[in-house]
């Protein structure tokens, strides 16, 4: 969470490109923005509370003009969102931004404060400021300023420093769960969290690693290592196309993300998918068949959304390959000391490969000798990097607070890992893989037909936009998706919502159902379904509205539910990306009808850096 950006190169353009950047990165947070400018001999820092719209006004009356600059977009964690707390800090003649979270900052905090430094904020960051500039004051330059302060710092950062007195330079320092890339131009540099924010200005970045730190210089970017080392590290290509990037017509980046799911998807299988040979290639990442005959377990790892997304993988993995598969969050997993070791495959899925807590808990899976294959989104993103092997999920960048295009791009990518491993085992023959493949590449055309009824979605969630909560029920693989359901509502319309296994109705939730608290049921083709239908008839039993999702040409479920929101039929696990569809647009509609911010909902941030 927070997102940082810095540019060096041309005089005039840094203010431009730092607030094009920030504008890419807000889905990291929006509490306050800033911005700090080095013209010349003199640093200039601007500060809004609010989001970045608040910042652009402030900075259309008096631009700051310069070559060198960083800017900042925050989610608040230590000290609540205000002006005063926004970053850049600025201390004497340096300005710092800072993604992260210092855990020893109080006590950095009282040495400050006894040598007669003077504390402006209620931050963490500041102390990293107030460092820096001591050091510098007792001679050091600005890299050694820093390297002096981060061997003092405990925790999580990504931080980028300008001085006025070293006014050609960037200094770049990156640790624990903070990413930070930086990346060469022609006669300029950038530096950002993420890959959207520098996809106009050039296609190569470098992925910082733990205790780096960078100098960037217009012509030059050098990378130390924490004792003062010159290293080397390997210029990525970026992959993700700039356009995709863009609202490209659409009003909310969400909207579009929605739409793109045939694409998502059918990037996602690509050329993974060998329909003649009935065989799934990861990638040719080589998995030893006697190794696999032999895992005891899998293990998904992941948090909200994508978590769901596991737990439709963890039932593919037991049915396709009859191997034990367990899901956890990420957060509970690192600390429930787990069995895992040499005969396990720890899987962690994430969107953006820097969730902390997967990052963390991918880590600890593989300390203990578990194979860690990762599904991420991002390319060279932490967890892609960190893990033995990674399978891409080819969605493009995700805007949206609220993930959509990445979900169902997991599940895609998971049943593929499932379907290979399936093969290995011998638990699926070639015929069964050639049959999964025909049905997975029919799939971005059966989504792109469940995406025509967005307009009779649309109409429907008009009759239920003023409930103030609302049960999700599913079975099977309906569950996760009632789960995925019920966060995609809460999360961008600020409705209550919960998603439960509908067998658990009558265990507890059912004495909520009354005529204000509306049910959506999932009740696609599945072997439950009978037992779905059981579930509609004892909800409507007691006054509640049921809402189903049900296979197009389901003639009898009209008479089990009030409204119906129908998607092509597929086989098992597809149907739960069909099933999710509706309830991405139902939630999508109804926090438009509330009038609700949809791409960056309040309190959320894109990628939850901090634990
Ligand atoms: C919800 C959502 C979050 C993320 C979660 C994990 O719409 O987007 O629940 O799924 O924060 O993020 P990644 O996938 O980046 O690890």
């Amino acid at each position: 969470m927070c997102g940082i950006v810095g540019y060096i190169g041309r005089k005039e353009r840094a203010q431009d490109v730092i607030l094009d950047g920030l504008r890419r990165l807000e889905y990291r947070g929006y509490d306050s923005a800033g911005i700090a400018i080095n013209h010349g001999d003199e640093l200039r820092v601007v500060r809004t509370l609010g989001k970045l719209l608040n910042l652009e006004s402030a900075l259309r009356d008096v631009p700051l003009v310069g070559a060198v600059g960083i800017g900042h977009t925050r989610w608040a964690t230590h000290g609540r969102p205000s002006e005063r707390n926004a970053h850049p800090h600025r201390v004497g003649t340096v300005a710092l931004i800072h993604n992260g979270i210092v855990e020893n900052y109080l006590s950095l905090a009282k040495e400050l404060q006894s040598a007669g430094c003077e504390l402006t904020s209620d931050t963490d960051t500041e102390v990293i400021a107030h460092l820096i500039y001591e050091a510098r004051k007792s001679g050091a330059g600005l890299i050694e300023a820093v390297r002096e302060t981060v061997s003092r710092i405990e925790g999580s950062y990504a931080i980028a420093v300008i001085d006025e007195r070293e006014s050609d330079r960037i200094v770049v320092a990156k640790n624990g769960g903070s990413p930070a890339i930086v990346a060469p131009g022609d006669g300029e540099a950038f530096l950002a969290s993420d890959i959207p924010a520098i996809l106009p200005y050039t296609r190569q970045m470098i992925p910082l690693e733990d205790g780096d730190i960078a100098l960037l210089r217009a012509e030059s970017i050098e990378i130390f290592d924490a004792a003062g080392t010159r290293i080397e590290r390997e210029i990525r290509r970026i992959q993700w196309d700039p356009v995709r990037a863009e609202k490209g017509g659409y009003d909310r980046f969400m909207q579009k993300e929605i739409y793109e799911q045939p694409r998502a998807i059918s990037d996602t299988i690509g050329a993974r998918a060998l329909e003649e040979q009935g065989e799934i290639d990861l990638d040719g990442i080589e998995l030893d068949p006697k190794w696999v005959e032999e895992l005891r377990g899998i293990h998904l790892i992941a948090m909200g959304t994508a978590r769901h997304a596991c737990l439709i993988g963890a039932d593919i993995f037991e049915r396709a390959a009859r191997i034990p598969a367990t899901v956890d969050f990420s957060a509970e997993y690192r600390y429930r000391d787990p069995v895992v070791g040499d005969r396990h495959l720890l899987i962690p899925v994430s969107q953006s490969g820097e969730t902390t807590d997967t990052v963390v808990a991918a880590r600890a899976g593989r300390e203990r000798g578990a194979r860690t294959l990762a599904v991420c989104n991002t390319q060279d993103s932490t967890i892609a990097r960190e893990c033995d092997d990674v399978l891409y999920t080819h969605c493009g960048p995700e805007i949206g607070v609220a993930s959509t295009k990445c979900f169902t791009g997991q599940i895609v990518a998971l049943y593929l890992i499932a379907l290979r491993l399936g093969r290995l085992r011998g638990t699926l023959d070639r015929g069964a893989v050639r049959e999964a493949i025909v049905d997975l590449r029919r799939l971005p055309r059966l989504v792109e037909r469940a995406l025509q009824s967005w307009n009779a979605i649309e109409q429907v969630s008009r009759r239920y936009a003023h409930f103030s909560n609302f049960l999700f029920l599913g079975r099977g693989l309906g569950y996760p998706v009632a789960m995925e359901g019920a966060l995609k509502l809460k999360e961008i319309s600020y409705i209550h919502a919960e998603g439960y296994a509908a067998g658990e109705m009558k265990h507890g939730p059912i004495a909520l159902i009354d005529e204000q608290m509306p049910v959506l049921l999932v009740a696609t083709g599945s072997p439950t379904y009978e037992k779905v239908l059981a579930n509609a008839a004892e909800a409507r039993a007691r006054g509640g509205i049921v809402i189903a999702i049900a296979d197009e040409g389901n003639t009898e479920i009209r008479d089990y539910a009030d409204d119906v929101l129908f998607v092509p039929p597929a086989p098992e696990p597809l149907s739960a990306v069909l099933a999710t569809i509706p309830l991405q647009i139902f939630a999508y509609q109804i926090a438009t009808l509330k009038g609700t911010d949809v791409d960056q909902p309040r309190n959320l941030a894109k990628s939850v850096t901090v634990e």
